[in-house]
């Protein structure tokens, strides 16, 4: 089943002088994939992923998401729609410093009104898969780097969303920290059929994927798909980016 439905998108960022962010861009992801996002620094990566949280407007062509077009909703159904249908993970793991781990994890059951019960069998179901059940009543400020991110995964996903998106969900952690979270990713998308999807700059994190989508100059450049092992494909990542051009340094995990 198609959960994410890209047509003819087209994005300009209006100013003195206008700036045409992607265009023409068509992609389709399916119920459980995990679908990585390359390209070089300005490409459109972050554009791209900011209409598909519905965050931004296109300027020209169609989003669906389960067969629905956001920018169709109001205002109020629109913030209800990202809720419900919409896991973040952001580079800055974005978790509030004056709650614990558990409380993190359930803000978005909370806001739509779960009873207390449902709730806290969730956050312990998920808190065992993340391995994250020995810190659930720690504050933010207690945890490691990996821990927070392991901690927006789950509160990415404890609504059971729809898509779940990440920008560079890698980008503030060493490399240890970085493989636990794509492992963490990877398993939920692989047991949970959680359907993914990843905007990154590292190759490693991007050959967790089963498909890789590069884009170059805002438009769509090639995509290659999971093969045989890990190892050959990030290889085969390694090998677009090189011919994707561009500085090495634009490919390496930037810190914003
Ligand atoms: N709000 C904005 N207003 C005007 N131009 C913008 C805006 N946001 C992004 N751009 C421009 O659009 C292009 C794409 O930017 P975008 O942030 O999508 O790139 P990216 O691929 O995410 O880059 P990076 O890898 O550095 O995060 C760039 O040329 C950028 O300067
Ligand atoms: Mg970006």
């Amino acid at each position: 089943m198609e959960i994410l439905s890209v047509r003819n998108l087209g994005k300009v960022y209006k100013a003195a002088v206008s700036h045409e962010a992607l265009s023409n861009i068509n992609l389709s992801i399916n119920e459980g994939e995990f679908v990585g996002i390359m390209g070089p620094s300005g490409s459109g990566k972050t554009t791209l992923l900011n209409m598909i949280s519905t965050i931004d407007r296109p300027t020209s062509g169609e989003i669906h998401i389960g067969g629905e077009d956001p920018f169709g909703l109001s205002q109020d159904r629109l913030a209800m729609f990202r809720r419900r249908e919409l896991g973040f993970v952001f580079q800055s793991f974005n978790l509030l410093n004056t709650l614990t781990v558990k409380e993190n994890i359930l803000l978005p059951l909370a806001l739509d009104g779960v009873d207390l019960d449902e709730m806290n069998h969730r956050v312990k179901e998920l808190g065992e898969k993340l391995g994250i059940t020995s810190i659930l009543n720690k504050r933010t400020y207690e945890i490691s780097g990996g821990q927070s991110q392991r901690t927006a995964v789950a509160r990415a996903l404890i609504h059971a969303p729809k898509l779940v998106l990440a920008d560079e969900p890698t980008g503030n952690l060493d490399s240890k920290s970085a493989r636990d979270v794509m492992e963490m990713m990877e398993r939920r998308n692989k047991e949970d059929q959680a359907t993914m999807l990843l905007v990154t700059h590292d190759p490693v994190a991007a050959s967790y994927c089963n498909r890789v989508i590069f884009i170059k100059d805002g438009q769509l450049y090639n995509e290659i798909t999971y093969g045989d092992s890990r190892s050959d494909f990030y290889q085969k990542i390694i090998n677009m980016l090189s011919l994707l051009g561009g500085s090495g340094h634009e490919f390496s995990p930037v810190r914003h």
